[in-house]
């Protein structure tokens, strides 16, 4: 794999032209950038030669790993046939049509129509827009609030990062879109209902909210199957079946967040498909090209789709590369060798490992492992008994950067001490045992060299 970079050169012309997300700008301009040059498998390598067994395929979307022929292939092959033309006023191209058809077969029965755009935060807004245009189609254009949970990532664009329930995402970005509605998520570990055992009645809790907010004025409920930034936090069994019946009575619709969960993440194509329940709509992105080009979209129910035809004004939604030749092309190709791979399958079987192996760290200070398929997070603690806070409790950063250290990328999550795990979907077993004992070492050594806060 190896290629001689002029690495002093790339770092210095970072440092000078390219902002990036999530570091601190001044300490940026001393640190600079580490260059990734080239990625196979679960395996990234940098300029300096130095390798990465990659513990979060990216960020959560290598699915199936890094730099194949195959796809690059047909990339080629789409850029030198047809680049790009555009979706609106009715033009279409052959990719679009056929990831489309694809995708109407992959998920749950009667969400056979797709939106297409470039990420997951447009995808949200999308998902949350046709929600709003589906009640103003159906004469009820006062149904235009939007539920969501605490400690939710839905992304960044405005009316994402309002769905969005992490403030350090808000932070210095006000004034916000109007019209959302946070309210407790189903976290078993640390119930915000107070429950010693979870019995899923957090799921009644939205139907209290819906209540107190008027049901009314609901247009939508938006959440991820399995929260993914926000903790990975796995809700109880019976949960979501509970959520479609009461988004049902209260006729709220029920948009997934399947930016991470989607595509063989959780050991099914779908992550609601763990609890049999049909949302109205899915907003998808990252496993569906598993990252070799930028591709999301929404998935939109019979149903809800009936509604928007009710609407006079043509769909006045659409985004420059909606439904990208080039880009669904990769996607047709990525969920090619995914079926054929058998790769939610491969989730779900090593998932099994990768949860006996956590579970097997012999550490005081696991205080929960949790998470389905290839989808984990360990949350760390001070004391197993009380699941006290760790001091500082921003150590899973620290444990991430001992990781890294050492040749494994895992990611703290906020409030800084759960880490997650979310590997490429080829990764092998041994790799995973890797990424286990790298884990295992570095929790150890970051409590052991704690300086409380
Ligand atoms: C659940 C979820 N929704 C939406 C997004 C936003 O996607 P993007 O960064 O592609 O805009 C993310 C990104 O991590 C996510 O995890």
């Amino acid at each position: 794999m190896a290629r001689q970079h002029d690495a002093a050169d790339l770092v210095e012309l970072g440092k000078r032209h390219l902002l990036h997300p999530h570091v601190r700008l001044a300490d940026f301009e001393t640190t600079g950038p580490t260059v990734v040059v080239e990625g196979e498998g679960a395996v990234l390598r940098d300029t300096e030669g130095r390798e990465y067994l990659d513990g979060l395929a990216g960020l959560w979307l290598a699915n199936s790993g890094y730099s194949r022929e195959e796809i690059a292939r047909a990339a080629y092959e789409q850029m030198k046939t047809l680049s790009y033309y555009t979706l609106f006023w009715g033009w279409s191209n052959p990719p679009a049509i056929r990831l489309a058809a694809r995708l109407a077969e992959l998920a749950p029965p009667g969400l056979n129509r797709v939106f297409f755009t470039s990420g997951g935060s447009e995808a949200n807004e999308t998902s949350i827009k046709i929600a709003r245009l589906f009640w103003e189609g159906m004469g009820r254009p006062e149904k235009d609030l939007v539920v969501t949970f605490q400690q939710a990532y839905h992304g960044v664009s405005y009316g994402a990062m309002t769905a969005t329930g992490l403030e350090t995402v808000w932070r210095g970005f006000s004034p916000f879109s109007e019209g959302f509605v946070r309210v407790p998520p189903p976290y078993g570990y640390r119930c915000p209902h107070g429950k010693d055992a979870c019995d899923a009645s957090c799921a009644d809790a939205l139907a209290e909210a819906f209540e107190a907010i008027g049901p009314q004025r609901v247009a939508a409920f938006l959440a991820e199957p399995i929260m993914g930034v926000g903790g990975v936090i796995v809700p109880p069994p019976g949960y979501f079946q509970r959520v479609r019946e009461i988004c049902g009575q209260y006729e709220v619709l029920w948009i997934a967040d399947e930016v991470i969960t989607g595509f063989g993440r959780t050991g099914t194509w779908f992550g609601v498909e763990h609890w049999g329940a049909i949302p109205d709509l899915i907003s998808f992105a990252k496993g569906v090209t598993s990252g070799y080009a930028p591709l999301g979209g929404t998935l939109v129910h019979d149903r809800v789709y009936e509604g928007l035809k009710r609407v006079e004004n043509v769909f006045n939604h659409g985004f420059t590369y909606t439904g990208h030749p080039v880009s669904c092309a990769v996607g047709l190709k990525n969920l090619e060798i995914m079926e054929r791979e058998k790769l939610p399958e491969r989730a779900a079987g090593l998932g099994k490992t990768l949860e006996a192996r956590l579970r097997a760290i012999d550490s005081p200070h696991v205080g929960e492992v949790r998470g389905m398929g290839l989808l984990w997070g360990v949350e760390l603690v001070a004391d197993r008994a009380t699941r006290a806070l760790p001091d500082p409790v921003t150590i899973g950063w620290d444990v991430q950067a001992r990781c890294r250290q050492r040749g494994v990328l895992v990611r703290g999550l906020f409030p800084g001490n759960i880490v997650a795990l979310a590997p490429p979907l080829v990764v092998t077993e041994a790799q995973l045992d890797r990424i286990v004992s790298v884990l295992a070492d570095s929790i150890a050594e970051a409590f052991r060299q704690a300086k409380p806060a």
